[in-house]
């Protein structure tokens, strides 16, 4: 397991993704506790990019219910279809919003939130939870984020 994140000092994102998935796959390797991953892989992406909020929601009894996250507090439930994270639910597929307030039916957790994105996490082709990722910046996230945020969850859900 690695003790401490290796963050090179640059503005290439894809190149941050590319140094901390592995350390993120270090880190989660051996422990089958899923919450334990969930909650160093929502301080490890915090760690990482600072985002305003960055945590899970998992499904429970056909609701989002808050997992493990980083940040500040947060709603507790979100019901299928509710916004971001319940769309993320009914389409099965990632959400990019560039800016929360022209998304109709976000739920504002916090007025901080700009733009988020929302990513799926699937176990057998079924879908368990989604991650969640806010920024206190309008149009933070693109498809660069969605791509290594995809191979995160992918990983996190194949190791247990
Ligand atoms: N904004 C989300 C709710 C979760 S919080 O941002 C942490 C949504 O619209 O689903």
């Amino acid at each position: 397991m690695v003790e401490e994140l290796y963050i090179s000092d640059t503005t290439d994102k894809s190149k941050i993704y590319q140094e901390i998935i592995p350390q993120i796959e270090a880190l989660i390797k051996g422990e089958k506790n899923w919450i334990a991953n969930l909650a160093n892989t929502a301080a490890a992406l915090k760690q990482t990019f600072n985002w305003f909020w960055v945590g899970f929601y998992l499904i429970e009894n056909n609701e989002l219910v808050l997992a493990p996250f980083q940040g500040p507090i947060a709603c507790t439930r979100i019901t299928f279809g509710k916004g971001v994270c319940g769309k993320a639910w009914m389409d099965e597929e990632t959400i990019i919003v560039p800016d929360v307030a022209l998304f109709d039916g976000h739920i504002a957790c916090n007025a901080n939130s700009k733009s988020e994105i929302v990513v799926p996490l699937f176990h057998n082709n079924k879908i368990i939870g989604v991650l969640d990722c806010d920024s206190e910046y309008i149009n933070h996230f693109d498809t660069i984020d969605k791509l290594y945020l995809e191979k995160i969850c992918t990983l996190l859900v194949n190791n247990t």
